[in-house]
């Protein structure tokens, strides 16, 4: 390939790019304390060069107790000191910069730490003070408000509320020592602009926003039911605790702080709505600018079901003016080659990667991981021959398995703490650290490479065949699979279009970007004949200009 890669004016960087999600705590550990850290990063830097990805997001980073593996903030203008310093920090951008790579860091606004200076400030002070209206707190029910407010669930299991011993409760959508913040006090909304001014001072690209259709909510004063709740309009922007429409409010603010740097800071929202629809006023160009849409990680690998949801995204994009986004993993649902591998769930066709499977993590065994495997291949290769962006989670490039073999006791998620006594629960089932084990980085050695004193979850002994130095001079690894496409991809992608091309059959899916990039997957087993063109990468061997099944292949036509 002759072409020089198209240069991406500084403005619009983010329509297109490839974006590689770390989950610091378990990319590298550099000072060996079991725990990556900025240090670690810093070191890979060029690995993360020679992988061809275009920015970074980076979870939390921040001073946290880990109740929740880092989303639960207890100071959102500095850096764990177990993961380094802000001078580190201004560090690892420098070089991240110097690569042309962008950096986008994880902002956590619906709730902080419980160990937040605000919160303890809270706990002191009395019913009805300044200090308790930065959090929900609510009068109990019954003699000394000995019972909760309501009995709402949270979304890790148990109850959303929590007694502060005065008869008052406060609320905690996720794990009790996540205090959701009220979102109609203007200091907790004005600590967010600083907040945003800090990181994108310190030459931050853009953010990643936490739960973002959660942050607006209406309590009336007599609070509905968990039955009332469950029977209300999601999709109306009326709900009383999610997605609510004034949300936009407070994100047009941020518009405007982000709008203050040149090039202006962007922003991608986390919000699992239920329709395109809504997920497009998160995306408009007033609001965050884009958002995540997770409808191919919950989907089928199946054809129609691709199809139709590329479809569909691709025309909400065109109404916002946004650019779509694509995912099949990040650090909270069970990795893509091992959904992809699960049995059929109830009967149902194919392998359903339902919400019920991918948030309970994958079981230990029933998986056919060879399988797995060839379709998250064809299916990633699919994402990124796509226009828009694409979010890559550390580890998926090595073709990584989900780890189901976790002992209780080392597990650290408390969506499995929470929720393992309480059997009909969403998160029910092992939880996410399955997909959240530190990095192998070589074939053997202490951690395989993460760090020198062993790493915060165990590894499994297989991840030595699997990792970076097993890989690195494969050509048919997995790790070169997604280095040759990234490449290629930089050259390759030109305007924001896609046109589907007459395919064999039901279970082939063709599409041809300008400039004559033609994908083409088989969803199927049985190989199909390629069209006519230059073949320029595969995610299995192609013989006799037969694809085999299930795999993607590129074409110049
Ligand atoms: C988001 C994060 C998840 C976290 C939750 C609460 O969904 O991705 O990891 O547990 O928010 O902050």
């Amino acid at each position: 390939m002759a072409a020089e890669p198209i240069l991406v004016p500084e403005a619009t960087w983010w329509r297109q790019s490839a974006v590689y999600q770390i989950y610091p705590r378990s990319f590298v550990d550099a000072n060996g304390d079991r725990i990556g850290d900025l240090r670690g990063i810093i070191s890979r830097v060029p690995y993360l060069a020679a992988l061809g990805i275009d920015a970074v997001w980076l979870s939390p980073f921040y001073p946290s107790a880990l109740a929740d593996g880092g989303y639960d903030v207890a100071d959102y203008r500095n850096v764990d000191p177990r993961i380094g310093t802000l001078e580190e920090f201004d560090e690892m951008v420098a070089a991240l910069h110097a690569e042309g790579i962008r950096v986008v860091v994880d902002i956590v606004p619906n709730h902080s730490s419980n160990d937040h200076p605000w919160f303890q400030e809270a706990l002191k002070a009395p019913k009805g003070s300044a200090a308790r209206d930065r959090y929900i707190f609510r009068d109990g029910v019954g003699p000394d408000g000995g019972l909760p407010p309501a009995d709402w669930q949270a979304a890790f299991g148990g109850l959303a509320w929590e007694p502060v011993g005065d008869g008052q409760w406060y609320l905690h959508t996720f794990a009790k020592e996540q205090p959701d913040f009220n979102w109609d006090n203007r200091e907790v909304r004005d600590d967010f602009l600083k907040t945003l001014r800090f990181w994108s001072d310190r030459g931050v690209d853009g953010f990643r926003v936490d739960v973002a259709n959660l942050l607006v909510k209406d309590l009336p004063a007599t609070l509905p039911s968990r039955a009332e709740l469950d029977g209300m309009d999601r999709d109306s922007g009326t709900h009383p605790l999610m997605d609510r429409d004034e949300v936009h409010e407070v994100y047009a603010e941020w518009r405007a702080v982000f709008n203050e740097y040149n090039p202006p800071r962007t922003a991608v929202a986390e919000a699992w709505v239920d329709s395109p629809v809504r997920r497009a006023k998160y995306a408009a160009p007033g609001s965050l600018g884009q958002a995540f849409n997770f409808d191919l990680l919950t989907a089928d690998f199946d054809a129609g079901q691709f199809r139709r949801i590329v479809t569909d995204n691709l025309a909400q994009s065109a109404v916002t003016g946004s650019s779509s986004t694509w995912v099949l993993s990040n650090h909270d649902v069970t990795r893509h080659a091992t959904r992809y591998g699960l049995p059929p769930l109830d009967g149902r066709k194919g392998v359903k990667q339902g919400v019920e499977w991918m948030l309970a993590g994958a079981p230990a065994d029933g998986v056919d991981l060879a399988l797995g495997l060839a379709r998250a291949r064809a299916a990633t290769l699919f994402l990124l021959a796509l226009p828009g962006s694409t979010y890559l989670y550390q580890g998926e490039e090595l073709g990584l398995h989900e780890v189901g073999d976790i002992p209780a006791e080392e597990r650290q998620d408390p969506a499995y703490h929470r929720s393992v006594n309480q059997p009909d629960w969403t998160y029910d089932g092992l939880g996410r650290d399955g997909c959240r084990v530190p990095l192998p980085w070589t074939a053997t050695g202490p951690s395989f490479g993460f760090g020198p004193d062993g790493a915060h979850l165990p590894q499994p002994e297989w991840f030595g065949k699997v990792s970076v130095e097993a890989q690195d001079g494969d050509p048919a690894s997995t790790l070169n699979l997604y280095r040759g496409a990234l490449r290629l991809r930089r050259v390759l992608q030109g305007g924001e279009t896609l046109e589907w091309t007459e395919a064999a059959d039901g279970e082939v899916l063709a599409f041809l970007r300008p400039g004559g990039w033609l994908n083409i997957t088989n969803f199927g087993e049985a190989p199909v004949a390629l069209p006519d063109g230059e073949l320029l990468l595969a995610s299995a061997p192609v013989e006799d200009g037969l694809l085999p099944g299930p795999a993607t292949a590129w074409l110049r036509v």
